[in-house]
């Protein structure tokens, strides 16, 4: 905890020192800094681009932090097209020794990097598994729409996200069901992310696991409990209207909806003394991008949309998956008792 404060306080210290050429050179706190200013090529005007000093430093990024410093420095540089800055500043103690103590970049970021053994990855498909039980385990969901008309206050063609209500009411007797995989959606007339998507727009639902941080481990050792270490997947696709051609179904999915939200009794399509008309939805789900947690640990990437839709609660399809036949009941999510 302390380590990761002064790292923090390192990284705020870092921006100062990009950000304010003027104070180097000057005792500040206990650190002392050093900038060297190569002379600027041409214009002169080499950092007038922010977007341009980002896009060179997200370059950079894989460059190793701090190789080749001595125990208590740490250089950056950062080579623009047309400049050069190096910065070397002192650093607490406590970080500057954890950094001498090991060796290769990813050190720098983690106390110790993880030992594959003792961290295997989970393969492709039992992140799908994942990715399901994260679904059903989600009750509310961030959907991003985009707006179609010019008529939307200068809005066309932005995205808004906005959080909606879900149930995932995949009918776990049958894979091949409509709904499995597809969350539902309860569609108000007057919701902004419905109009979006009744003038034409398609539908992305970001939901994570973030929430649950408290009843997870640190994913490294001496790693703090960290939201970027737990899962999340972008489900992309259209919404199309739920057909309930019988009375039987309309139970089904108010049934389904209801006991993840009670509260939408006062809404349901149908009801008179709903303050909004509404239709059942039904989120058909095309891609999904699953970040399942730190890309050393967990897989990130796209989904096989064969195996997302052939998973059931139980078991999964004929031919899905590695053939332990496994459903998204028999894998847990960070945090989950077993
Ligand atoms: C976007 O929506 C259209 C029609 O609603 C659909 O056919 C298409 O597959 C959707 N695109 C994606 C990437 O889901
Ligand atoms: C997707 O999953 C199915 C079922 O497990 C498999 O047969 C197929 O080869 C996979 N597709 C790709 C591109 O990996």
């Amino acid at each position: 905890m302390a380590r990761s404060k002064e790292r923090y306080a390192f990284i705020t210290l870092l921006g100062l020192a990009l950000c304010s050429p003027a104070v180097l050179g000057k005792p500040f706190l206990p650190q002392e800094y050093v900038l060297q200013q190569a002379a600027l090529s041409g214009s002169g005007h080499g950092h007038d681009d922010p977007l341009k000093s980002f896009i060179s430093d997200v370059v950079q990024d894989d460059t190793p932090i701090g190789s080749g410093s001595s125990d208590t420095t740490i250089v950056v540089a950062v080579d623009g097209t047309t400049s050069t800055t190096t910065t070397t500043l002192s650093v607490p103690a406590p970080l500057s020794s954890s950094i001498s103590s090991s060796s290769s970049p990813s050190s720098l970021r983690y106390a110790s990097p993880p030992d594959e053994e003792e961290f295997p990855r989970p393969s492709w498909f039992t992140s799908t598994l994942l990715a399901r039980r994260l679904l059903a385990k989600s009750s509310i969901g961030i959907t991003s729409t985009v707006y179609q008309s010019a008529a939307s206050a200068g809005l066309q063609g932005i995205p808004i996200s906005l959080p909606e209500y879900i149930a995932d009411c995949s009918d776990d007797s049958d894979p091949d069901a409509e709904n499995n995989g597809n969350p539902i959606l309860l569609g108000l007339y007057v919701s902004t992310t419905f109009r979006n998507v009744a003038q034409g727009s398609n539908i992305s639902l970001s939901i994570d696991w973030w929430d649950h941080l408290k009843d997870t481990e640190p994913v490294y050792p001496d790693f703090p409990l960290s939201e970027a270490g737990l899962p999340r997947v972008s489900l992309i696709g259209y919404v199309e209207r739920v057909d309930l051609s019988s009375e039987e179904q309309k139970e089904d999915i108010e049934e389904c909806f209801l006991a993840s939200h009670p509260d939408a009794e006062v809404w349901l399509p149908g009801n008179k003394d709903s303050p909004h008309g509404g239709f059942w939805a039904r989120l058909v789900v095309t891609q999904a991008y699953w970040i399942g947690g730190f890309g050393d640990l967990q897989q990130i990437g796209w989904i096989n949309m064969t195996e997302w839709r052939g998973i059931g609660r139980f078991g999964s399809a004929d031919g899905i998956g590695d053939g332990s036949g496994r459903g998204w009941e028999d894998v847990r999510l960070p945090g989950e008792a077993v």
